[in-house]
C-alpha cells in the first residue's frame, strides 16, 4: 500500500475517533448513552462513505440467530441489523491501523491473530462485559497503544461488531472448559492444550490461575509461535512486577496440516505423568480448522483421540470454529448444522457430543465433545 493511501487510512480514523468522542460528550450530556453504537457506526459509515450501500444481505434468520446466542450465553448482543459488508469494511480498516497501533512494537506477523487479540482485548476491559480477565490480555498488548485504544476511548464507543462476535465465542468456551474442569475428580491432572492459540492468553492465564491444570501447550505455525514468545515475555515481566506469578505453556512451532509433525508434538505429553497419575487433556480450538486443508479437521480429532487411547487417557475438545465444508454448511439449518457436526466427531470416535450453539461469522459452530463419559 502506498503512502498516500496509508496516510488517508490514519485520517479516517481520527477524523472516527474525534468524531464518535464528540458524540459521546454529547450524549453524556442528554443522557442518550445506550444510543452510542447506533451513532459511531453511523459516523463509521460516513467516515468511510459507505451509507449508499443497501441492507439487503442482512437476514432474518441471521439476526434471530445472534439474539438467541447472546440471550443464551448472557452477551450483549451484535449490532442490530449490521450489513455483512459493514464486518468487512470494518476488519479492513482494523488491517490499515495495525501499523499504527503497533508502531515500534515487538514483531508479530499474523494479522487475523493480532486483529482477534485486539477484539478480546475490548471485551476484556469491557466493564459491561463477562469477558473482563483483570488485564491478563491488556498485559500482551502494546506499549504505548494499549493505554489509548483500550482504557482512554470508553469501550461503549467501539461498535459491537467484531469484537461482539468474538466476545460470544470466547465466553462459551470459557465456560466449557471450566464445566469440564469443574467436573473432573479433584485427583485427576489437567492438561490445556491449544490447538492454532494465535496470540490469545487464555492457555497462560488458566495455568497461572488454576492450580488443577498441570501443564498447558500451544501448537502454531513458526512466525506466530515466535511472536507469541516475545508476547508473552513481556506479559510476564509486566505481571510479575506488581500482580502475581505468570506460568508459561510450551510453545510448539508446527504446520497442523503436517500430521505427522503434530503426532511427534502429542507424544511429549506423558514427559511429567507419573506412574499411577490420571491425566486428562482438554483441546482448544477456535478459529483455526477453517484454513487447514479439507478433511483435515478429522484426521486431527482420530489423531488426538489416538494419542490419548496410547496413553489410557480421557481428553475433550471445546471448540467455536467452522468445522464443515463452508459451501454445504451455509444452506444448513440449525439443526442439521448439529447433527453434521456430530457425526464428523462420531466418525472420528468423538462419541460424547455435551454442548453446542450455533453463532454468527466464520466460527460459528461452538461445542464440547469428549471421548468417554
Ligand atoms: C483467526 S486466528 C485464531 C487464533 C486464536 N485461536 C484466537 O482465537 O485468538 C487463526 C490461527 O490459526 C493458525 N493457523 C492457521 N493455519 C495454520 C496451520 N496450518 N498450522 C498451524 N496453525 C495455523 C494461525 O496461525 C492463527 O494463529
Amino acid at each position: 500500500m502506498d503512502f498516500r493511501r496509508r496516510l488517508w487510512r490514519v485520517f479516517l480514523l481520527l477524523t472516527v475517533l474525534l468524531a464518535t468522542a464528540s458524540s459521546w460528550r454529547t450524549a453524556i450530556g442528554t443522557g442518550r448513552v445506550s444510543n452510542f453504537n447506533y451513532w459511531t457506526t453511523k459516523l463509521f459509515l460516513v467516515a468511510t462513505g459507505s451509507l449508499s450501500h443497501n441492507n439487503s444481505n442482512t437476514t432474518a434468520s441471521i439476526t434471530t440467530q445472534r439474539k438467541h446466542v447472546a440471550l443464551l450465553l448472557g452477551v450483549r448482543p451484535t449490532l442490530p441489523n449490521a450489513p455483512k459488508w459493514l464486518y468487512r469494511k470494518a476488519w479492513k480498516l482494523h488491517n490499515a491501523l495495525l501499523p499504527l497501533l503497533h508502531w515500534n512494537d515487538v514483531t508479530v506477523e499474523n494479522k487475523n491473530a493480532l486483529k482477534v487479540l485486539w477484539c478480546k482485548a475490548i471485551t476484556s476491559v469491557d466493564p459491561q462485559s463477562i469477558c473482563q480477565d483483570n488485564d491478563w490480555t491488556y498485559d500482551m498488548m502494546p506499549n504505548y497503544s494499549r493505554w489509548w485504544i483500550l482504557k482512554l476511548i470508553p469501550i461503549s464507543l467501539y461498535p459491537r461488531l467484531h469484537h461482539a462476535n468474538v466476545e460470544y465465542r470466547t465466553v462459551f468456551l470459557n465456560r466449557c472448559i471450566q464445566q469440564e474442569i469443574a467436573r473432573l475428580p479433584s485427583s485427576t491432572k489437567i492438561r490445556l492444550v491449544a490447538i492454532g492459540g494465535g496470540y490469545d492468553v487464555r492457555a497462560t492465564r488458566i495455568l497461572s490461575q488454576n492450580p488443577r491444570v498441570q501443564e498447558a501447550w500451544e501448537l502454531d505455525l513458526p512466525v506466530v509461535i515466535h511472536g507469541k514468545r516475545a508476547l508473552l515475555e513481556r506479559l510476564k515481566e509486566r505481571r510479575e512486577k506488581t500482580k502475581g506469578p505468570v506460568q508459561l505453556p510450551e510453545l510448539r512451532a508446527v504446520d497442523l496440516n503436517d500430521l505427522d509433525a503434530v503426532r511427534d508434538i502429542l507424544a511429549e505429553f506423558p514427559q511429567n505423568k507419573k506412574q499411577g497419575e490420571t491425566w486428562h487433556t482438554i483441546y482448544v480450538i477456535e478459529g483455526v480448522m477453517m484454513f487447514l486443508n479439507d478433511g483435515l479437521p478429522k484426521e486431527l480429532f482420530q489423531l488426538f483421540r489416538e494419542v490419548a487411547r496410547a496413553d489410557g487417557e480421557n481428553a475433550s475438545i471445546c471448540f467455536a470454529d467452522h468445522l464443515t465444508c463452508s459451501e454445504s454448511s451455509d444452506s444448513l439449518t440449525d439443526e442439521e448444522e448439529r447433527e453434521t457436526v456430530k457425526s464428523l466427531f462420531g466418525s472420528a470416535g468423538w462419541n460424547h457430543f455435551i454442548h453446542w450453539a450455533v453463532k454468527p461469522g466464520k466460527a460459528r459452530q461452538m461445542g464440547c465433545v469428549r471421548i468417554h463419559e
